[in-house]
């Protein structure tokens, strides 16, 4: 794991500015002391509204300042994990019973994100996290071990996730990240759905407002877990639709109502979830100015692609190429186009997504553990294909038509 390169520019921004163009979009805050009362429910207590009972009531540690640098090594620059718009992230170790710091290379691996900004907007992203993941429980929720609370400094202290962000494993070259192959793609799609569903079902209710790919954590065995709880909120209650705020999130996953009105629905993250599962099927970013004029936007470009079987692979990431049939690479399109769709009521919810997803798990490898060598399957693919005609085969391996023309 490394550091993560793309740095994320916070930025003003206001229901209908559409106009804007930086990578992060960050203005309100969470308006944790204004926000409408929780459901009642027996997995998540009521939202504590102040401070002091927030970090009270989460069954948390809270850690000195003097631990963590310990933890740390003193945020050695060498042991950064990640970076993000809060801050960077670092390798640090704890002892497994006390929870109070121990010494590198013993105790349990935990990340230490600390705040490297000044100012309310820092401080309400920090508490946030703290009063999310102090309360919600899931495999598919990074786990929250504590915080760090002292004069100006804020930090939090999560489980380590061994793999790093989904953004690494699907953007970064080297060595060290390999392509992620078709089942290991699906099997993240299905833990990162069921952790939003987590959130969006009727006893949670939060909407998770910043979905994606440096969001999204992976473990030893590549189980998905959502982190980064700063720009959460409490989902709408009573009868209403929505919850107005100012348009926050990052840019290319937002949703176009919300970015024109603000409205905050669950099918604000659904539609930042079909741009993930296309980041996915493409091994493009959501927004890369790299790409050709005209490619710049993932979702624009792709959009007229997947709608047709025929002309899919232009869209499909050619690092994949082999190891997944064209159904199936037709099905994961399908579905991240409902996502995406302009009208948040043609979105399905994400139990539809979870329900779809499980349908499209194949097995990982023989002995139950994760394909390390992703083109295993593309030799035995490629294999295969020398005595499949097109007749026979119900599923062909998807491939650009000029290594094998498409049968569907
Ligand atoms: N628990 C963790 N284990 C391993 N790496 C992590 C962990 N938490 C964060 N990271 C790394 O740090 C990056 C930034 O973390 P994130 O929580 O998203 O910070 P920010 O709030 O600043 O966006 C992630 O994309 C990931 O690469
Ligand atoms: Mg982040």
């Amino acid at each position: 794991m490394g550091v993560c390169l793309s740095i994320q520019i916070k930025a003003e921004s206001s229901p209908c500015n559409a106009g804007f163009n930086s990578n992060y979009v960050s203005t309100d805050g969470n308006d944790l002391s204004t926000t409408s009362s929780k459901p009642s429910s027996v997995s998540v207590p009521q939202t504590p509204r102040s401070e002091g009972e927030i970090l009270e009531s989460s069954n948390l540690r809270s850690f000195s300042m003097a631990e963590l640098k310990m933890a740390t090594r003193n945020f050695r620059p060498d042991s950064v994990l990640g970076e993000g718009g809060f801050g960077s992230v670092y390798k640090g170790w704890i002892d497994e019973h006390s929870l109070a710091a121990a010494k590198p290379g013993t105790g349990i691996v935990v990340a230490v994100k600390r705040l490297n900004q000044d100012g309310l907007q820092g401080h309400k992203e920090w508490l946030a996290e703290v009063n999310y993941l102090g309360l919600l429980s899931h495999p598919h929720l990074v786990k929250l071990i504590g915080y760090c609370f002292e004069d100006e400094h804020r930090l939090l202290v999560y489980e380590f996730m061994p793999r790093g962000s989904l953004e690494n494993h699907l953007f970064r070259r080297g060595s060290y990240f390999q392509p992620l192959s078709w089942s290991l793609r699906m099997k993240v799609a299905l833990g990162a759905a069921k952790g939003l569903a987590f959130l969006h079902s009727a006893e949670t209710k939060v909407i998770y407002r910043d979905f994606k790919t440096s969001n999204i954590l992976l473990d030893s065995n590549y189980n998905a877990k959502l982190s980064d709880f700063g720009l959460a909120k409490d989902g709408p209650t009573g009868d209403k639709s929505h919850v107005s705020t100012r348009v926050m999130g990052t840019y290319g996953y937002a949703a176009p109502e919300y970015l024109a009105t603000g409205h905050l629905t669950a099918k604000s993250d659904v539609y930042s979830f079909g741009v993930v599962m296309l980041e996915m099927l493409s091994g493009r970013r959501a927004i890369d100015k790299n790409q050709p004029s005209g490619q710049h936007n993932l979702v624009e470009w792709a959009k007229p692609y997947l709608a047709n079987k025929r002309k899919i692979f232009r869209v499909l990431d050619n690092r994949l190429e082999g190891q997944r049939s064209v159904e199936d690479a037709y099905k994961v399109a399908t579905l991240a186009m409902r996502c995406l769709s302009t009208e948040s009521k043609f979105r399905p919810n994400m139990d539809e997504v979870v329900t779809a997803l499980e349908r499209l798990q194949i097995p990982i490898n023989v002995n139950g553990g994760v394909n390390q060598s992703p083109f295993d399957n593309v030799s035995r693919a490629r294999r295969r294909s020398a005595d499949d005609t097109c007749k026979g085969r119900t599923t062909p391996p998807f491939a650009r038509p000029s290594a094998s023309p498409l049968c569907a």
